[in-house]
C-alpha cells in the first residue's frame, strides 16, 4: 500500500491521484464496519484524536468523532466558546497545549483560510483541515467522490455540474480540484458575482444558465448560500437567487434520467434546494454523509495507523 506523502491532510490541491485513490479505496474497506452489530475496530486504539472547531458543524464534527471511536481512538472535542480561546488564547498556544498533551491527531475547523496549515507546520500532531475559511474541504471533497464512484464506478469522463457561490466555497474549490484530478468534467454555474473570474484556467467551464446546464450533468451538486458570510452586495435577495438557481421539480425534468443531486449541508430549502428534489429519488445526500465516516475513518487510518515495516499503516 502506498503511504500518503504529507503528515497532515491539509487539501485537494497537492494530493496526488494515486493518494486520493488510496483514501478512496480505503474507505470502502471500511464501510462495512459501520454496518456491523458491533460498530467497532481496534485498528487506532491508544490514539488520541482531537477535533478542535473553531465554526459550527454538525456532519463533519460528528463524524470524525464517530469515525475515531469506530477505530477504538479516543476522541475530544471542543469547541471555542468552551475552552481558553474565549479568554484571548492564541490559536498556535492552544494547539501547542494539545499537542502537551500527546494528540496524535488534530482536526480543526477554522474560519481563517490557511489555519490548518499554519499550526501543521508547527507542530508534530498529525493535522486534518476540516473547513479553513473559503480555502478547502478536503474530507467533504473525499466523500463526495466516494459516494459518486460508489453510484457511477467511475469518476473519469464524468460531467458534474456545481451551482451555487462557487467564490465563498470551500467544498467548491476542494471539489473542483477534486474532480479535475480525477478526470471528470467540471461545469460551474451561479449568478455571475459568485463565479470567480477567470476560473475556467483551472479547467472548469462556466454556464451562468441552470436550463442550459442541467441535461448535461451526471451529477447535480448544489451548495449552500453561506447567509452567514457577507454576500448581500452579490446577489439581490434569497428569493431572486432561488427563482433562478433553485434546483426544482420543474428544473429537474431536464436532467438525465439517473442523474444524481448532490449537497454538502446544511441545506436552506427553497433556495438552492426544493424540499421536493432534496427528499426526491434523485437524491444521494444521506448517502454523502454515510459516507463522510467512512472516508474519515480511512484518513484517521492512513495518518495515526501504527506504522508497519515498511513506514507504512499496518493492515486492517
Ligand atoms: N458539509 C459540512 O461541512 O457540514 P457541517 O458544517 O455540518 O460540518
Amino acid at each position: 500500500m502506498l503511504p500518503l506523502k504529507s503528515k497532515d491532510l491539509l487539501g485537494i490541491e497537492h494530493l496526488g491521484v494515486d493518494e486520493i485513490n488510496l483514501i478512496l479505496d480505503t474507505a470502502e474497506s471500511f464501510i462495512e464496519v459501520s454496518e456491523r452489530n458491533i460498530k467497532k475496530v481496534p485498528t487506532l486504539r491508544g490514539k488520541t484524536i482531537i477535533n478542535f472547531f473553531y465554526e459550527p458543524s454538525t456532519r463533519t464534527r460528528i463524524s470524525f468523532e464517530i469515525a475515531a471511536k469506530r477505530l477504538s481512538a479516543d476522541a475530544i472535542n471542543f469547541s471555542t466558546s468552551t475552552s481558553s480561546v474565549s479568554k484571548g488564547e492564541t490559536l498556535i498556544d492552544t494547539v501547542r497545549n494539545l499537542e502537551a498533551m500527546h494528540s496524535d491527531v488534530i482536526v480543526i475547523r477554522h474560519s481563517i483560510p490557511g489555519a490548518a496549515q499554519f499550526i501543521g507546520s508547527r507542530l508534530k500532531s498529525r493535522i486534518i483541515n476540516a473547513g479553513d475559511g473559503a480555502h478547502e474541504h478536503p474530507t467533504q471533497a473525499l466523500l463526495d467522490m466516494l459516494t459518486i464512484r460508489q453510484r457511477l464506478n467511475t469518476l473519469q469522463n464524468i460531467t458534474v455540474l456545481i451551482v451555487g457561490d462557487i467564490s465563498h466555497s470551500r467544498v467548491a474549490r476542494s471539489d473542483i480540484f477534486g474532480f479535475l484530478k480525477m478526470g471528470a468534467k467540471v461545469i460551474l454555474c451561479g449568478p455571475p458575482t459568485f463565479i470567480p473570474v477567470e476560473i475556467e484556467k483551472l479547467g472548469v467551464e462556466v454556464e451562468f444558465n441552470l436550463e442550459k446546464a442541467i441535461p448535461r450533468a451526471d451529477v447535480i451538486m448544489m451548495l449552500r448560500i453561506q447567509v452567514e458570510r457577507q454576500f448581500s452586495m452579490l446577489i439581490p435577495s434569497l428569493r431572486e437567487y432561488a427563482k433562478f438557481f433553485c434546483l426544482t421539480p420543474e428544473r429537474m425534468k431536464l436532467a438525465r434520467p439517473g442523474a444524481l443531486v448532490m449537497h454538502p449541508g446544511p441545506i436552506n430549502r427553497g433556495v438552492e434546494l426544493d424540499p421536493r428534489v432534496a427528499d426526491g429519488p434523485y437524491s444521494i445526500i444521506l448517502d454523502q454523509v454515510t459516507n463522510g465516516v467512512a472516508v474519515r475513518m480511512a484518513l484517521l487510518f492512513l495518518l495515526a495507523g501504527r506504522p508497519g515495516a515498511d513506514g507504512n499503516p499496518a493492515p486492517l
